[in-house]
């Protein structure tokens, strides 16, 4: 067997992560108007921020950009996420994190399939949330039944879907052809469908116990509930969907602005209400929500020490905005006390970097003992430390992020 013959699982990542956006914007044509926008602003900051444009191209950040998106699906069951997993392991995507959503009232616990490796982040960084529905949390016995049946029934990947993951796992890849039609296939999982596999009433129980319930149980597959592009500054992109006339949500998710980001901010549209055909003698016409469009700025990782940090004041922001003082400002006036440049950021040991060696500093007269510290290497330039990008998902703590019926 020829390996070399072999796609890379970098490059059928890109394939599908560019096919699936393709669908999508066929499906939802606001979203091709968020990524005309995100293009638009990215190309504005990049033009009057040069020291910004350096340091993403430095950080091997700006050939990534265009292509950069997070998704969501919503799972049923314990065998359809361990498919899933071998499928987005054909595109070297892995399950990093822990996300359990029940703590916020919400029926499911999740994870993230992602790139790992760093050269892989580089190339093409996309991510998909995977929640998997917890029946064991419906406390009414005849319809957590119903619902388990249903999905049991149900078979959300194609044939040939499933013969090429066994094949690349067997083989060690797919070829060129093999890719593209592995590709093809596992779009079907994530498609839309427009008619529901159970009857209006069964519907209308399961949306009463939860509405992310419903969306998992009453149709043929797990739908791309959105896909989110990253933009370079979200405040001014929350301004221009609110001028282009989408009807944005009031407020950004996530950590207030900052000149240092951290961590993830969001925003997103409103959820579409969508026609929907269900079962039955009548075929009932009816509709659903489950679609929203998103957009993202990301910051920089933080350690254990600075997301302790950062859970501490978000908490405490959450209870000065019962006062007087609007959310915004109270989280904008508590997180003050979160240092805002990088140097504080490394001295305090709040946030990851990668380091590198100025070699014009290194001039044969530096003498560079071993015992040198970090600090007092970057205190004499001979190091340079850039934060590293924060690769996940909002803690499900973070504000707001369950104040909407979807799930990030
Ligand atoms: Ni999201």
């Amino acid at each position: 067997m020829k390996t070399n013959a072999f796609v890379e699982p970098d490059d059928i990542r890109t394939l599908f992560s560019q096919a699936l956006s393709s669908m999508y914007k066929t499906e939802v044509p606001q979203y091709g108007a968020l990524l005309d926008l995100v293009a638009d602003i990215n190309a504005e900051v990049l033009h009057e921020n040069k020291a910004l444009a350096g340091r993403l191209r430095e950080a091997g950040q700006l050939g990534r950009l265009d292509l950069e998106r997070h998704g969501a699906i919503r799972l049923g069951t314990v065998d359809e996420l361990s498919v899933m997993r071998r499928l987005f392991s054909v595109m070297g995507m892995h399950a990093v994190g822990y996300y359990d959503l029940s703590v916020a009232g919400v029926p499911v616990h999740a994870t993230a399939f992602r790139p790992v490796a760093d050269s892989s982040l580089r190339r093409n960084p996309f991510r998909v949330f995977t929640s998997l529905l917890r029946l064991d949390l419906i406390d009414d016995a005849v319809l957590r039944e119903r619902a388990a049946k249903i999905l049991v029934g149900r078979d959300i990947f194609t044939s040939r879907c499933i013969e090429l993951i066994a094949c690349a796992e067997s083989d060690g890849g797919l070829s060129r052809q093999d890719a593209q039609e592995f590709v093809t296939q596992a779009l079907e999982t994530f498609r839309w469908h427009e008619e529901a596999t159970v009857d209006i009433e069964t519907y209308r129980q399961l949306r009463a116990l939860h509405p992310l319930i419903a969306d998992v149980v009453c149709f043929k597959g797990p739908h791309i509930n959105h896909l989110t592009p990253r933009v370079l500054d979200i405040d001014r992109a929350q301004a221009a969907m609110l001028e282009r006339g989408i009807r944005a949500k009031d407020a950004i998710e996530g950590p207030p602005k900052r000149k240092c980001p951290i961590l993830l901010r969001q925003t997103s549209f409103l959820a579409l209400e969508e026609p929907i055909r269900f079962r039955g003698a009548d075929g009932a016409d009816g509709t659903h929500t489950a679609r929203f469009g998103e957009i993202e700025q990301r910051g920089c990782a933080l350690t254990p020490k600075g997301r302790g940090l950062y859970d501490e004041l978000l908490s405490a922001s959450s209870k000065a905005a019962t006062g007087a003082e609007s959310k915004a400002s109270a989280l904008a006036k508590v997180f003050e006390a979160f240092p805002d440049d990088a140097r504080s950021l490394h001295r305090e040991r709040l946030a990851y970097f990668r380091y590198s060696v100025d070699r014009s500093r290194l001039g044969h007269s530096t003498a560079v003992s071993a015992n040198e510290s970090v600090d007092a290497l970057l205190d004499q330039g001979l190091l340079r430390a850039e934060p590293l990008v924060y690769e996940d998902f909002l803690p499900v703590s973070a504000a707001g992020i369950l104040d909407r019926k979807s799930v990030v």
